[in-house]
């Protein structure tokens, strides 16, 4: 099998976890390019059994230059598999309410765009993942003066948002690359 993992990321969060994914794609084959998106043409991939594409989150979608690449993707390339996966400062789901509700407020368009853009091209799509990723402190600011002003719940979320991705966010990866691969 060959494996493309690639991925759109500003801050780098994304692209830990693309690495992540990297490795666990090796241990299945050697045959694996891990590349940051502008580096790919989406006519190259023709040349893959299976695409891990990683997008930073924005406006609680992936990023423009994600949309466009999977735009690009030529619609006869019904062969390939696609898996998808997202960083994000909101919280995961997890947990309780707020969480959920953040995490649907914020990411909830993730998942939907990536399964469409698969079904507009004909190709498999495999699954998604998806962890947090620390804000920039430019983002904190935001964050903090529109989104959570509550004093409280700022410093129980931005203590757990600044240490993402985790070790744990990576295990969680490359557990979900072995799944993926499994099924193609
Ligand atoms: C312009 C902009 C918009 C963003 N919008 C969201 C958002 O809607 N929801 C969210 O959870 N995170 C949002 N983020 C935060 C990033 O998705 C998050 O920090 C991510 O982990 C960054 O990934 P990267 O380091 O790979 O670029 C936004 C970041 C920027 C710069």
């Amino acid at each position: 099998m060959k494996i493309l993992v690639t991925y759109f990321s500003e801050t780098g969060n994304t692209r830990k976890v693309a690495e992540s994914i990297g490795e666990a794609v090796k241990v299945s084959t050697d045959d694996v390019v891990v590349a940051p998106l502008s580096d790919v043409d989406p006519d190259s991939l023709a040349g893959f059994d299976a695409a891990f594409v990683g997008s930073t989150c924005h406006s609680a979608d992936i990023a423009a230059p994600v949309k466009e690449f999977l735009s690009r993707i030529p619609a006869n390339y019904s062969a390939l598999k696609l898996a998808g996966f997202v960083t994000h400062s909101t919280t995961m789901p997890e947990g309780d309410d707020w969480k959920k509700e953040m995490h649907e407020r914020w990411a909830g368009k993730c998942p939907s765009s990536f399964e469409r853009a698969c079904a507009d091209k004909g190709i498999k799509f495999l699954g998604y993942f998806s962890c947090q990723g620390a804000p920039s402190p430019e983002l904190e600011t935001f964050i903090r003066e529109s989104i959570i002003p509550d004093e409280k719940q700022w410093k129980a979320y931005i203590e757990v948002a600044r240490q993402h991705p985790t070790e744990e966010d990576m295990e969680a990866a490359r557990t979900f690359t072995r799944s993926m691969l499994a099924k193609c």
